[in-house]
């Protein structure tokens, strides 16, 4: 169940050029259960940002949960620069997850701060006796961010736009990518809605299940202003900060 809670920063560690890994607790009670997938409205005390960032849940260890923040604007600039012993206000946590079924191994596909959500994925599906191959891509190694954690949950694939770390190219260009294909039975996805359209064509012409996790802009992240609408394959407008942001790709007009 969501809950409003403040969260004391207890690290805040830049991770890239632009994006801050922050690790929280709440100050009293303990952390309502959350899915990986689901995400947090959190809010950036600047003049003017009076809406909450919604900012996907990273991971979870115990009472301790974290966030990757790339400082696009004012209030990801605010929230990156938070430090130890700040207090963060957050809704959390929103939204549907990643659906984890009982496949026997999954292919998770991220780019940029999108690879944010699969680590806690990964960890989660690895849990549940899963085996996660992570397939992560950026423009160059220095948009890769966190690969040790990622490593320690599963075998980490990696490509980047400039060839600086590992294949030089896109995601879906990756040379292991067909015997993966073939061997896998689940993939999840989230990054730039280009990357995310690809792995989906892929998943379709292999008959493979696959979610992917939306990044509409957002206000409430409530279901109250519509402003986060996509038309799915029903022809209905549907609220991706109620009904996803995590969705099937088979309900996504792709
Ligand atoms: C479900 C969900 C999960 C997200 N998870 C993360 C995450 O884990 N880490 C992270 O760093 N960011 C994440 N985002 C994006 C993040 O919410 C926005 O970058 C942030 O709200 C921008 O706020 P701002 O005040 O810094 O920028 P603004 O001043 O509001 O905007 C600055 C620039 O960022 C663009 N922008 C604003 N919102 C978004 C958005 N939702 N997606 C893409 N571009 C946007 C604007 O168009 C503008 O160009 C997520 C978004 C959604 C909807
Ligand atoms: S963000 Fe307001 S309805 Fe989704």
């Amino acid at each position: 169940m969501k809950k409003v809670l403040d969260l004391r920063i207890i690290l805040s560690e830049r991770v890239a050029a632009n994006c801050v890994k922050l690790v929280a607790a709440p100050v009293e009670g303990p952390l309502p259960e959350c899915k990986a997938g689901q995400f947090a409205q959190l809010r950036a005390d600047v003049p003017g940002a009076f809406l909450r960032r919604p900012i996907s849940i990273h991971d979870i260890e115990g009472d301790r949960i974290s966030f990757l923040v790339q400082e696009v604007g004012e209030g990801s600039r605010w929230l990156a620069s938070r430090q130890e012993g700040d207090i963060v206000n957050a809704v959390l946590p929103l939204g549907h997850g990643f659906t984890i079924g009982d496949e026997h191994s999954a292919l998770l596909v991220g780019g940029g701060v999108g690879v944010a959500p699969l680590l806690l994925l990964g960890r989660r599906l690895k849990a549940k006796g899963i085996k996660p191959t992570f397939l992560l891509g950026g423009r160059s190694a220095g948009n890769l961010m966190c690969l040790d954690a990622y490593r320690e949950v599963g075998e980490v694939l990696i490509t980047t736009e400039d060839g600086s770390l590992g294949e030089r190219g896109f995601v879906t260009q990756h040379s292991s990518l067909n015997s993966k294909l073939s061997t896998l039975n689940c993939l999840y996805t989230c990054g730039p809605t280009p990357m995310m359209k690809a792995v989906a064509r892929l998943a379709r012409e292999r008959g493979i299940p696959c979610e992917a996790s939306l990044e509409n802009h957002m206000a409430c992240g409530v279901g109250a202003c519509l402003c986060c609408v996509e038309q799915l394959a029903d022809g209905h407008n549907h609220c991706v900060c109620t009904d996803g942001p995590v969705f099937n790709i088979n309900d996504l007009k792709w």
